[in-house]
């Protein structure tokens, strides 16, 4: 059984202020519960802060949004997965659709960054998803499996086990269009078979998929109930702690 996890991509928002009072609402609506994995993506000026505030909490994990693959070095304005170890982050956010399109990162480059993660014991969450175009040209899976062989070389059976996938179709990220929980479902279970095809399938019913684009409290339940839909990763509903605990609250029920 997969523990679904559920996380808040902050991108770029947020000042401090905004973080503490984020996160003691967050704390309140949460309570105690640790059947769902809950992941906080604050940007990473803010995982000081919030590691301090989260302290021991048993329900919330710690996640940054991008690496650099270079263990350290001459890379002006970059991060390194070990820095981020340092500053306590568990999940790191690689092959955002959005530094795909908007900075120019490659199949090949997120791949790199994959394989960083694993060497510094950070647990990757590598996106994955189609551009409007590439749906309507029937392309979906083909876009996928390129993603996913690049994204994925290197990485052997024990973290592939270790890795997230997020199906985050372009198309539905913060336009209010969200996939249909049918939509979702068929590409959640074209990665789970494409895994057990390069491991194996005991690897593949392993890995935890998210779904990502447009989730909010009134659609979460529907998509979380789906078979392969293991968690959601999002963005603008997850600005608000309540929105945001709501959406955790659906995983729960949905689980099992
Ligand atoms: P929205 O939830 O705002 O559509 O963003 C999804 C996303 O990009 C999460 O990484």
């Amino acid at each position: 059984m997969r523990k679904k996890i559920v996380a808040a991509n902050w991108k770029m928002n947020k000042i401090a202020a905004e973080a503490r009072s984020y996160i003691e609402s967050l704390l309140v609506e949460l309570g105690e519960a640790t059947d769902v994995e809950v992941v906080l993506i604050p940007p990473f000026t803010l995982l000081p802060l919030c590691s301090q505030m989260l302290g021991e909490s048993p329900s919330v994990r710690l996640g940054a949004q991008n690496m650099h693959p270079a263990k350290s070095g001459a890379f002006t304005g970059e991060i390194s997965a070990s820095m981020l170890r340092d500053l306590y982050a568990r999940y790191v956010v690689v092959g955002h659709s959005e530094r795909r399109q908007l900075f120019g990162e490659s199949d090949g480059f997120v791949g790199e960054k994959v394989r960083a993660a694993h060497d510094a014991s950070l647990r990757p969450i590598l996106c994955v998803g189609e551009t409007l175009g590439e749906r309507t040209a029937g392309h979906v899976e083909q876009v996928i499996d390129r993603q996913l062989g690049a994204g994925l070389h290197g990485v052997d059976a024990k973290e592939m086990g270790e890795t997230v996938i997020a199906y985050e179709p372009i198309w539905a990220i913060g336009t209010g269009h969200n996939a249909t929980p049918e939509q979702a479902q068929a590409v959640h279970a074209h990665i789970r078979e494409v895994i057990a095809s390069l491991y194996a399938a005991p690897v593949a019913e392993r890995v935890r998929i998210q779904y990502g684009g447009s989730v909010k409290p009134d659609n979460a339940a529907e998509l979380l109930r789906q078979p392969d839909i293991d968690g959601a990763l999002v963005g603008g509903a997850s600005l608000d702690p309540r929105s945001f605990a709501a959406i955790v609250h659906a995983a729960r029920e949905a689980k099992g």
